[in-house]
């Protein structure tokens, strides 16, 4: 007889399940200026009207040629929208505007050191910075059409200015946070074959000056080993004409960006007429495998996409002085710090640093120099305001309308403070679910039409379709108030095109669990599933869970397990590691590290703390686990599975339930006693 198999629980079964909170309505303020007031929106874009509906969208975009068909599905689930259409991303968000908003500001830019103010970018600015730049890459670096570039820049303008003169000739960018490694940045330079990397010498953070520059040797010599040259390192300089890094310079591969750019003032580039489907930028995202993958983000669909959510969703007007504290390292970052805001002709906000240095009030002070009226960030962020200075907001006279959560489940108490002292009552919030895949909101209310419930995303956003699966494939029925999967099950302009080089991959986890036919060009029968656990309640608001998969949310960020035990792996001395969630109060969760030592190697902190710098090392800072537990033996099921679920409950200090079905049950009670 079969010996009966430890079920692993997912990380969204154990997810806590909050009570069902009040709605919260928009003031008559709020309403009367919205962009979005229209109710009969939801009826334009239901699945009666699909696709034709999301011609709306890519109305506010400016085309060179309409599209010849709306959305072609010939090659599903690889779609694309408004196929025969052509139009140019860095026109859109910047030389649109010139007729009209020319002098105004497009980027405002707060360093880190207070002392040294702020810095607006006119769009006529940025104009001239993104054409002479694009001219750069074009001459100097030889970037044509379709290239990949690989980015790892820091919070500057110099990042946007180089995304816009990359799509302005079409070339592919392909930003990494610069939070993280230069191993990370080898890999992705790997994997999209960029044979050129922009990066800066230095930036700051918590009031230290970071040398960046190191990362791109690192990144460089290790892409060689695996067989991609980059030839060129284009290095933005923090100070212009002053170099902040006591890394050297590499002659004939590296230069500063400031220096060769004089050979280029005043160039003018005529941006590429692009075809809707070229694709615009690639995001890598972790997946449940060790490598991850890269999202590639089309043309059209996505900026129409970007645009359309900024516009209806995070309600932003031309004159709007809007802040998004994410990281533009993160698709929150490319969709609504850079291609959606400056679509729309908004004044968007990038700060260098950490939001709570030198002080609490630092954000508000932002706020309040900035006069910022549309604030968008993440319950992490909430989370680590709230608890350095729950006070701090009141202190500072600044007035938002709108304010955005995104990244992760907020908590209903955690909104309630987000609301009354940051929004001080009088700003709406938005709480915002979506993914790196799906560039922009899946789930959202619209801000003047539908009402707010703390720790709920919302509806479906019009047009999309949400459905919610059990593990057999069996439809939810709707508002049932049980998790299981949610799919969204027509496709939409804003979701990636496929992952880079890997359509398989692609097909596989996006569809392949919930794929009716895997012929069909049908739409219908290609249900995208978000690896999310959600609950819809019978308003139609959905509550997302967490993830269904091996991937860890540390502040928002997705973090693979696997990528983070192979980290761990590179240290000789461990033999097996395993990556659990522990739930915390300001990151939401941190990864708990697990390893056994091969037969030799003896338990010591110094070991603890060398396989915590490995993780650091190999992905970023932002990888560092909470705690390295290392164990005599992982508890395994019979067939030699790691129980994470155990060491996840040892960890969060819970039940760990039935263990005597397992292999080694005993090694249970010694891990247990060691986190006493
Ligand atoms: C989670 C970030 C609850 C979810 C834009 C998703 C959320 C993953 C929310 C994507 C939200 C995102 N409520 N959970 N409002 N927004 N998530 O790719 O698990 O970095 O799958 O994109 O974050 O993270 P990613």
């Amino acid at each position: 007889m079969a010996e009966k198999e430890v079920v692993e629980t997912s990380e969204a079964q154990i997810a806590v399940h909050w009570k069902e909170e009040d709605l919260v309505y928009p003031s008559p303020q709020f309403i009367a200026q919205a962009n979005m007031t229209d109710p009969e929106i939801y009826d334009r874009f239901s699945l009666d009207n699909f696709p034709n509906c999301f011609k709306e969208y890519a109305d506010i975009l400016t085309w060179y040629k309409y599209w010849d068909e709306i959305l072609d599905t010939s090659d599903a689930p690889c779609y694309k929208w408004f196929k025969g259409g052509q139009l140019n991303a860095s026109y859109n968000c910047v030389d649109r505007h010139l007729a009209e908003f020319k002098n105004k500001t497009a980027i405002h830019f707060v360093s880190e050191l207070i002392e040294e103010g702020y810095e607006h970018v006119t769009f006529q600015e940025l104009y001239v910075r993104v054409n002479e730049m694009a001219a750069l890459l074009k001459d100097f670096a030889g970037l044509k059409r379709g290239d990949r570039v690989t980015l790892h820049l820091p919070m500057t303008p110099d990042l946007p200015v180089t995304m816009l003169a990359c799509a302005r000739l079409g070339v592919i960018h392909s930003q990494v946070f610069g939070g993280f490694s230069g191993k990370a940045a080898a890999d992705r330079i790997i994997d999209s074959g960029s044979r050129v990397l922009i990066t800066a010498d230095a930036y700051y953070r918590g009031g230290n000056l970071l040398d960046h520059k190191q990362k791109a040797d690192i990144a460089v010599d290790m892409a060689k080993e695996e067989g991609q040259v980059v030839d060129k390192v284009l290095v933005w300089q923090r100070y212009p004409g002053k170099n902040s890094t006591p890394t050297p310079m590499v002659e004939g591969r590296d230069y500063f960006v400031n220096d060769v750019l004089k050979d280029y003032y005043g160039a003018r580039v005529e941006p590429e007429k692009m075809n809707a489907e070229d694709p615009l930028f690639l995001m890598y995202t972790s997946g449940t495998t060790g490598k991850p993958k890269g999202c590639q983000h089309g043309t059209g669909g996505y900026l129409a996409y970007a645009a359309g959510t900024s516009k209806f969703v995070q309600d932003i007007h031309p004159t709007d002085a809007y802040w998004c504290m994410a990281d533009i390292g993160w698709i929150t970052g490319h969709s609504y710090i850079v291609y959606g805001p400056l679509a729309l002709g908004a004044s968007t906000v990038i700060y260098e640093g950490i939001p709570t240095y030198p002080d609490a009030g630092r954000s508000w002070r932002i706020a309040q120099d900035l006069d910022v009226n549309i604030f968008h960030t993440a319950p992490t962020a909430i989370r680590a305001l709230r608890k350095v200075g729950p006070d701090e907001p009141a202190k500072y006279n600044y007035h938002f309308k709108h304010m955005t959560t995104v990244g992760e489940p907020i908590e209903p108490e955690v909104w309630k403070w987000y609301y009354k002292e940051v929004g001080k009552g009088e700003a709406i919030i938005v709480d915002t679910y979506w993914q790196t895949e799906t560039g922009g909101f899946l789930c959202s209310t619209l801000p003047a039409i539908k009402p707010m419930k703390p720790g709920s995303a919302g509806p479906g956003m019009p047009g999309i379709h949400p459905i919610i699966f059990d593990d057999d494939g069996k439809t939810l029925e709707e508002g049932a108030g049980i998790a299981g999967n949610i799919c969204i099950q027509n496709p939409w302009p804003g979701m990636f095109q496929t992952i880079w080089g890997d359509r398989d991959r692609f097909v596989e986890t996006y569809f392949g669990r919930y794929c009716k036919d895997i012929n069909s060009k049908d739409w219908r029968d290609w249900p995208y599933m978000t690896g999310d656990a959600a609950v819809q309640a019978e308003d139609g608001y959905f509550r997302v869970l967490g993830r269904i998969d091996d991937v860890i949310n540390v502040s928002g960020h997705r973090l693979g397990t696997k990528e983070l035990e192979s980290a761990a792996l590179v240290c000789v001395e461990v033999a097996e590691a395993a990556v659990v969630p522990v739930s915390d109060d300001i990151k939401g969760v941190v990864p708990d590290m697990y390893v056994s030592l091969k037969p030799g190697y003896d338990a010591s902190d110094e070991l603890a703390a060398k396989i915590s710098a490995a993780l650091c090392e190999e992905i970023g800072p932002i990888a560092k686990p909470n705690k390295v537990w290392i164990v005599p033996d992982m508890p395994k099921t019979r067939s030699g599975k790691i129980m994470r679920r155990i060491l996840g409950a040892i960890s969060n200090k819970g039940d760990v339930g039935d263990v005597m079905t397992l292999a080694n049950p005993e090694v249970v009670e010694i891990i247990k006693k060691m986190a006493e």
